[in-house]
């Protein structure tokens, strides 16, 4: 599908289809049902062909998961893929048992089997989960839902309470997933696996209704395997009040674009005026509208801004704190030579054979020994330098981090994520705390770079 076709067919579906609501409701025993099934779906609109997806519960994104904070979430989850999978509660500081990770974690859940997911979600803010198990085939077939821990007490009604799930697919010139080019060298080496469609909440252009003179709360999730999104809240009125997951005290504007990387969240503000339609758009290269806002005709003045109260997040102690180096070195164009696998120095060319590209600190994919082993409740600061051409979402899982630095410059608002950029040449500089115990990833969240070496794994005692 060529850019031009791309463009004008997206014209032409705009305003055809209005946004679908997917919570998801728990059985009699407050347990979820959640299953992981073959599926199919149309991703291109009603010309485009059926595609092959890979499903939880057969929707697309995966049913809304939504829960309390302190709520002891129980999920019973059942493998109906053909396929081991296994499922990753992104962002929530879990217990590490129930990580989702396969192969550090747990076993993979083999298929026809159930595994019980049982956790506490210990922080409010918008969240998501979706596959750990060979991520990058699973997560851009379709394998990805938004798991929400609502506050104590309810700011926003449901209905301006907004989910949007942005995900980006490759599709043929049928407008049919690309499932041929899954696992593509080329991708892996490069950028990741970049699509030419996007959705939100598996819709191409949806309309999304809201309501004049009310504030809403927008929650954006990226589920794309690799592509970032540039978005520019103020161009359709919004601020920003959070990031992955984690609520600011108080509401910011955006001047210009700001980032939305694979696996990042952005919950934004706006309270809709005029008439409307107002577009979302991406503002990678041109602005590209793929979803409009429609604004209701009747408004309500006197609506009140209800903010939620920010997470209580263990703060680093900088003072006494371990710092470690994070370079990231590999992929096309890069200066890497060599990088140690399994104990063996191997050179680019023998690795590119084994399929890696990549490497943190000279070592690519995960070593028999954790990259760093930390004492609960430590303070590290992990220096990072991306040496490579390429941007990369570095996450690390079961604990949130404040990013301190980028390129040697304090930033004014260290803000709490779990998921940081780094673009070609930069280095960023984070801190956290080592309070949850276990064995915890941190890898790429282009998921065919974590795929290809950019992946390790750290202990907390
Ligand atoms: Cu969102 Cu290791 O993953
Ligand atoms: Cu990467």
């Amino acid at each position: 599908m060529n850019r031009r076709h791309f463009l004008k067919t997206a014209v032409a579906s705009l305003a055809s289809t209005s946004l679908p609501r997917f919570a998801m409701a728990k059985t009699g025993d407050g347990t979820f049902q959640l299953e992981a099934v073959k599926g199919k779906g149309r991703l291109y609109g009603d010309e485009g062909g059926l595609s092959d997806l890979w499903l939880f519960n057969g929707q697309l994104p995966g049913p809304e998961i939504r829960v309390k904070r302190g709520e002891w979430v129980k999920i019973r989850f059942k493998n109906s893929l053909e396929e081991p999978t296994s499922v990753h509660w992104h962002g929530i500081r879990i217990n590490n048992a129930m990580d989702g990770v396969s192969g550090l974690t747990q076993p993979a859940v083999q298929p026809g089997e159930t595994f019980d997911y049982e956790f506490v979600v210990p922080d409010a803010g918008t969240y998501w989960y979706h596959a750990h198990h060979m991520s990058w085939n699973q997560v851009p077939r379709g394998l990805a839902g938004p798991l929400i821990v609502e506050e104590d007490e309810q700011t926003f009604e449901s209905d301006t309470d907004i989910t949007l799930a942005l995900s980006d697919w490759r599709l043929d010139d049928n407008g049919v997933l690309d499932t041929a080019s899954f696992g593509a060298m080329h991708d892996f080496s490069h950028a990741g696996r970049l699509g030419n469609w996007l959705t939100i909440n598996g819709q191409n252009m949806p309309e999304i209704p809201v309501q004049k003179g009310r504030w809403h709360r927008l929650r954006l999730i990226n589920m794309s395997a690799s592509r970032i999104l540039d978005l520019a809240p103020s161009r359709f009125g919004a601020q920003l009040i959070g990031l992955d997951g984690q609520v600011f005290d108080s509401p910011r504007e955006v001047d210009g674009t700001i980032q939305l990387a694979p696996a990042q969240r952005m919950d934004l503000i706006m309270r809709p005026e005029g008439d409307g339609p107002v577009p979302f758009e991406t503002m990678t290269g041109q602005p590209y509208t793929f979803a409009n806002f429609t604004i209701s005709k009747e408004a309500n003045n006197d609506d009140l801004l209800r903010l939620p109260k920010a997470n209580a997040l263990p703060e680093p102690d900088l003072e006494n704190a371990r710092s470690f180096p994070l370079v990231m070195a590999g992929g096309a164009m890069g200066r890497m030579q060599s990088a140690t696998k399994n104990g063996q120095e191997l050179s680019m060319r023998e690795l590119a054979q084994a399929g890696d590209f990549w490497a943190f600190n000279g070592q690519a994919g995960m070593g028999e020994k954790p990259f760093f082993s930390a004492k609960r409740g430590e303070t590290i600061i992990l220096e990072s330098t991306n040496d490579t051409a390429f941007p990369h979402a570095i996450h690390l899982h079961g604990h949130h981090f404040r990013v301190l630095e980028r390129n040697g410059k304090k930033l004014e608002n260290p803000d709490w994520r779990d998921t940081f950029t780094t673009q070609r040449g930069e280095t960023v500089k984070i801190a956290f705390v080592t309070d949850n115990p276990g064995k915890w990833l941190i890898h790429c969240h282009m998921l065919g770079h974590a795929a290809s070496g950019m992946m390790d794994w750290f202990e907390v005692a």
